[in-house]
């Protein structure tokens, strides 16, 4: 049994403090054995902002599993966005080569790929390097772990979610995605949760499942989206996906959870 935090686009410089209590409480109660944050640490890169998630990261107290977002590359200091663009979250942010990031134990082998760009500034972009590295990185996996890749911008859509914009080169990433025998896509971006089966018809029917993040605890919120995160539990072939919705009066509360199992490498709804 493993329990995933998933949360995202907490933009530190913009984030309620009220709410970021609130959620490390949540977390300290679950004892997930991971924290996977999915990108835009910081508002606009600036180094106290890093300082305060940095702050936020060291409560966590948990396994993090952390890309960054486009939110934490420098937009106005033109030098170090385009020679070090990552020079600031590679000093506060714990973190892989790159940007890049690893998690792995008997359930679970979890890759994160760095997305955020100094030129295709917002909408970031899938490296062919990195498409090598998750068909590399998840080859000696063991069959009965789920295998799990983490984008700040989102490489597919889910069915039913309205058009999004998707990371460059998301087809071919799909491809590597397909190969590398991926089930679940986590990111986040758009801050809307939206979770379900890939709506592509680049992977196969059912065999991969969506989660995009919303924003936990900023106060970029869109509409009527409001502050969220996820909670994903996987037993055995079993996985669940709970969206953790914020209401101010009674604090992060569930606003849907979908559950499947895992047979012949379809993921197939479950009810219950
Ligand atoms: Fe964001
Ligand atoms: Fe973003």
């Amino acid at each position: 049994m493993r329990l995933i935090a998933h949360i995202s686009d907490v933009h530190f410089g913009r984030h309620d403090p009220g709410i970021t209590d609130a959620l490390l409480d949540q977390i300290h109660q679950m004892q997930p054995d991971l924290v996977v944050l999915s990108g835009d640490l910081t508002q606009r890169a600036r180094t106290n902002e890093f300082v305060q998630a940095r702050h936020f990261l060291d409560r966590i107290g948990r396994p993090l599993l952390i890309v960054p977002g486009n939110h934490d590359i420098p937009l106005y200091n033109v030098v170090h966005r385009f020679v070090s663009p990552l020079w600031k979250y590679r000093r506060h942010i714990p973190c892989g080569l790159e940007g890049n990031d690893w998690y792995a134990d008997d359930e679970l082998a979890v890759l994160g790929i760095n997305t955020a760009r100094s030129l295709t500034f917002k909408s970031g972009r899938v490296s062919l390097n990195q498409m090598a590295l998750i068909r590399r990185a998840f080859a000696h996996v063991p069959e009965a772990a789920w295998r799990i890749l983490v984008t700040h911008h989102p490489i597919a859509g889910a069915h039913g979610e309205p058009k999004i914009e998707l990371a460059g080169r998301s087809p071919l990433a799909l491809r590597a995605i397909a190969d590398a025998g991926v089930h679940l896509l986590l990111s986040g971006h758009h801050h809307r949760p939206v979770s379900g089966h890939a709506n592509t018809e680049l992977l196969l029917d059912n065999a991969v499942l969506v989660v995009h993040a919303g924003t936990a605890v900023s106060t970029r919120t869109r509409d009527e989206a409001g502050n969220s995160y996820n909670a994903i539990r996987f037993d055995g072939a079993h996985a669940e996906v709970e969206t953790m919705k914020w209401h101010p009066n009674r604090g992060f509360q569930q606003a849907r959870r979908d559950k499947y199992l895992l047979r012949a490498g379809h993921l197939e709804p479950e009810s219950g």
